[in-house]
């Protein structure tokens, strides 16, 4: 199991925070916190549900991650193993993550995938969401994973979709030419993209692509990617 105090920032004043495996007790403030991470036009049924989340903590409780400020949750990290086939990026996250109840979990994968992060508006821009990802990173690295992968929304995309493909969008964002606020997130957190994933979800502002991004565990890893 997984446990870590800390102190983030918040407004120059250092905060306590904690981040720790989720459990049944923390099943509301999670549904919660989905509700305030993915407002519309993201569709409320890709919130998470109390059966995914019980789910995620009988099926593979080292991958489901929460953080806690003065007692309150923060935000949540929740994670799956799979096979991943490099010669097959084109995926959606309801195949992989099995719409999100990741009963296609396979404990003899070589890959810890991402089924969401979310951080509540409150508490953004404090280092947590990357705290989080390095937590996950901890456990790739301790269960002898070969990478942590996932697919990354790109909410900026619709703004120029007339103008650019998405793999062009995801270039630009690579090069500092755009901004997004997940893929430029993700890269800060050592995330590498590896290609786009087309009809990925059910998401407006992505105009339903990703990117998919990863993380290869560098005692393992080896030149190239996936
Ligand atoms: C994406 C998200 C998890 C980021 O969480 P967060 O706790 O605010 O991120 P952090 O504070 O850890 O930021 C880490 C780095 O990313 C950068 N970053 C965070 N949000 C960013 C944004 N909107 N645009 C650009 N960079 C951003 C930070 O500046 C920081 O940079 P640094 O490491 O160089 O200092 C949060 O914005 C969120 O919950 N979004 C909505 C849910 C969502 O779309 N999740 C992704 C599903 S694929």
């Amino acid at each position: 199991m997984y446990r870590s105090e800390f102190y983030v920032y918040d407004q120059g004043q250092p905060v306590k925070a904690i981040i720790r495996n989720y459990t049944k007790n923390d099943f509301d403030q999670l549904i919660e916190i989905q509700s305030e991470c993915f407002p519309p036009p993201f569709p409320a049924e890709l919130w998470w549900n109390k059966q995914q989340l019980t789910n995620h903590v009988t099926i593979f409780p080292d991958g489901a991650l929460c953080c806690e400020i003065a007692g309150k949750l923060a935000g949540s990290l929740t994670g799956l193993c799979v096979e991943f086939d490099p010669n097959n990026l084109n995926h959606s996250w309801e195949e992989i993550t099995d719409n999100g109840y990741i009963r296609s979990h396979n404990p003899n994968g070589d890959t810890l995938y991402i089924v969401d992060i979310s951080v509540r508006p409150q508490y953004r821009k404090l280092g947590l969401g990357k705290l989080m990802m390095q937590a996950m990173y901890h456990i790739v690295i301790e269960k002898g994973y070969a990478r942590l992968l996932g697919g990354g929304r790109m909410p900026g995309y619709h703004n120029v979709v007339d103008q650019m493909t998405p793999n062009e969008y995801l270039t630009a964002v690579i090069s500092g030419e755009l901004d997004d606020p997940v893929i430029s997130f993700l890269l800060r957190c050592g995330r590498v993209p590896v290609g786009i994933a087309k009809n990925y979800l059910d998401d407006e502002e992505s105009c339903n692509n990703a990117a998919l991004m990863e993380w290869k565990n560098p005692f393992k890893s080896q030149e190239g990617g996936v």
